[in-house]
């Protein structure tokens, strides 16, 4: 009798005969984390996508970490299952109008979040993640003028850990501004013994509450540090899965959105735009896939390898 397999099966067979590699962030839903190779933060998934030896890159999460892994890999094919998971973050940062910013201050060092197009990148001196970024800033000699684009509470959150004053980009993660002051101060009086750790793209009122601020893998080693604890955590809430997995005696708590939505918490309706069907097609059809012009490549490269230089 022949049983039926289930879809992550197919996936795990197709990619291994494919000899393609599946790198998913920590926001996937879970079920693709559960048959990722590798889940990671941005840095992290950027480190995977610089090293692979796999010919096929599928990229479950969103476009510009796609399209970064494709800047890092030219004869490679990166997959994306839906080329619609794009990132508010980048969106608030035009090439057209940030180029013209970069052009009043060309005295300016152009340090850009790696949540931004590859025509940005292009535009850009060093990329930097929310785990490396106080080290970039801090990399760059203390009297040079510094552009920081595009998130501008993980702009305004560096300045304070640096002593940088920073030309700030007006960008902002709509997941990150999500969260609500009020709700979060009123869960924590229910629940007095909990810790409060929060990412970098949240507003200052939210960090100014956190005991620990860092990215979604700081934020998973700062719970492993600390396993027996109890944490409302204010990051994007797919983190949890890998979170509890790591360490399964820990209490997790989702920090609570502004608008209640299904989870009264806050997901980024781009990374959950890939589903584990739309992983398997894509890797079936082997697309949609990214791609980049040589032109914008060539400039993107270097402020990314930059990064990876100073990570290492
Ligand atoms: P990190 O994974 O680098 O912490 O970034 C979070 C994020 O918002 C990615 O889009
Ligand atoms: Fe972009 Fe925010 Fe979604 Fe991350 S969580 S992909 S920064 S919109």
């Amino acid at each position: 009798t022949q049983q039926e397999i289930s879809l992550s099966e197919k996936i795990t067979i197709l990619k291994r005969k494919k000899k393609a590699v599946i790198l998913a962030h920590y926001y996937q839903v879970p079920e693709i984390q559960e048959v990722a190779d590798y889940v990671g933060d941005s840095l992290g998934l950027s480190q995977k996508a610089a090293e692979t030896e796999a010919e096929i890159i599928v990229f479950a999460g969103v476009h510009f970490m796609a399209e970064t892994a494709k800047i890092l890999n030219p004869n490679k094919k990166v997959l994306l299952p839906d080329m619609m998971a794009g990132c508010s973050l980048a969106d608030s940062c035009p090439a057209d109008k940030f180029g013209k910013l970069v052009a009043e201050h060309p005295d300016h060092t152009v340090i850009t979040y790696v949540n931004c197009s590859a025509e940005v990148k292009a535009l850009s001196d060093i990329i930097c993640t929310s785990s490396n970024a106080e080290k970039i800033v801090n990399s760059i000699p203390k009297d040079a003028p510094i552009i920081f684009a595009p998130d501008k509470n993980l702009g305004k959150y560096i300045q304070k850990k640096t002593g940088r004053k920073m030309l700030l980009w007006d960008g902002a993660c709509i997941v990150h501004e999500a969260f609500s002051i009020e709700k979060l101060l009123k869960l924590y009086q229910e629940h007095p013994d909990s810790i409060i750790i929060a990412h970098p793209e949240s507003e200052a009122h939210i960090l100014e509450t956190a005991a620990y601020i860092g990215s979604t893998a700081g934020m998973i080693d700062y719970v492993k540090k600390n396993p027996s604890k109890k944490f409302i955590v204010a990051t994007e809430a797919g983190i949890l899965h890998k979170m509890q997995q790591e360490v399964p005696e820990a209490i997790l708590i989702p920090a609570p959105a502004e608008e209640d939505n299904t989870c009264a918490c806050s997901e980024c309706a781009f990374m959950k735009m890939n589903t584990l069907q739309k992983l398997y097609d894509c890797l079936l059809n082997e697309t949609p896939f990214i791609d980049v012009s040589e032109e914008v490549r060539k400039k993107a490269i270097v402020p990314i390898e930059r990064m990876l230089e100073l990570s290492k």
